[in-house]
């Protein structure tokens, strides 16, 4: 068998790994802007120290691997030891969880076209890609921004987006790591379900557009789409049900069967809605669909770990059960089994 061979079924075999046994992905990629915005909120100190221990609480929690196929991690937390001197990413080896590497630098203003993002971070990827490689990682994941507004996006921020998610995948597969393609339509504004469906079904159509003109290998891959929402101003709120019939109606049309695992991003919703959610396209759908519908949330299984910890020690242990419980909503929502299974817990 040839190298390329034997890459692509080392990519099959991860990508199918990372959505196997009803687990799901746990986004802990928050750049450090973003981990630091998280903690001035509920008053911790923006250290490296405190973002160091609270991505040690993370891995460290008992029996993460029951629930988490895989972690997603930021640049300084792969590097990172816990107190005693563990690489973290030897825990996270232990813990049978697969790591895996935010890529991107970030979304920044698209020039020329006010209130949109493009997701920087191509040049040098090849290069940046092989390091994680050779340190373990085994996939990777870049976000792409679409805001809705007035006027927006135009197609230029959907295309650019999409041709950047398309390119760094093609690197990802070069490379060895199971590429993680998240264009994200976001929450904000007043819209209607309507317009995030037709958005949403727009902006993943482009992406595997760029995605087969860069010829990337889809089974392969995982996406990490948003779920269809209406916003959250929007004066009509949809209902659980509504929200999943209109997220498998959207990703039937545009996902290819190729992809074997769709996990989406939690984008803002509360953990609880989160869970019922997937839960829901669970129980509506999961036998009629050609994909896993999985999970990569980062603030819909931290928030309340992260509210209890407030950068106590005396807390680790009580932050790290409401992680842990989170993760498990999550497998049994996979299992379209939440909240029944949850009762009494
Ligand atoms: O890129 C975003 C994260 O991986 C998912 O975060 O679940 O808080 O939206 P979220």
């Amino acid at each position: 068998m040839g190298r390329f061979q034997v890459i692509a079924l080392e990519l099959i075999g991860t990508a199918q790994a990372l959505v196997a046994d009803d687990k799901g992905l746990l986004a802990m990629d928050e750049s450090n802007p973003t981990c630091n915005k998280r903690f001035a909120a509920l008053g911790i100190p923006q250290t490296e120290e405190a973002r160091r221990s609270y991505r040690e609480l993370i891995v460290t929690t008992p029996g993460l691997g029951e629930s988490i196929s895989g972690v997603i991690l930021y640049d300084e937390t792969i590097r990172q030891k816990t107190k005693d001197g563990t690489p973290f990413l030897k825990i996270i080896a232990d813990a049978g969880l697969i790591p895996g590497i935010k890529v991107d630098e970030g979304a920044k203003d698209l020039a020329g076209q006010p209130g949109e993002k493009i997701t920087e971070g191509l040049d040098g990827l090849r290069e940046r890609l092989e390091e994680y490689a050779q340190m373990g990682a085994r996939f990777a994941k870049w976000r792409a921004v679409i805001a809705i507004g007035h006027g927006i996006p135009s197609r230029g921020c959907v295309e650019a987006n999409a041709q950047a998610l398309a390119r760094y995948a093609a690197l990802c597969q070069e490379a060895g790591l199971v590429p993680i393609v998240e264009p994200e339509v976001l929450m904000d504004g007043n819209h209607a379900i309507e317009r995030c469906f037709a958005l949403t079904e727009e902006v993943l159509r482009m992406v595997f557009e760029e995605l087969y003109g860069q010829q990337v290998m889809l089974e392969g891959m995982i996406l990490k789409p948003n779920m269809v929402l209406p916003g959250l101003t929007c004066p009509e709120q949809a209902t659980v049900d509504e929200v999943a019939d209109a997220t498998v109606k959207c990703l039937l049309r545009a996902v290819p069967a190729a992809v074997p695992g769709i996990a989406f991003l939690s984008g803002g919703q509360s953990g609880e809605l989160a869970s019922a959610r997937l839960n829901a396209m669970n129980v509506r759908f999961s036998k009629q669909l050609p994909w896993a519908l999985a999970f990569s949330f980062a603030r819909a299984i931290q928030q309340p770990a992260l509210e209890i910890w407030r950068g106590r020690e005396a807390n680790v242990l009580l932050a790290q059960n409401a992680l842990g419980y989170r993760a498990k909503c999550n497998r049994v929502a996979r299992q379209g089994n939440y909240p029944a299974a949850m009762e009494g817990e």
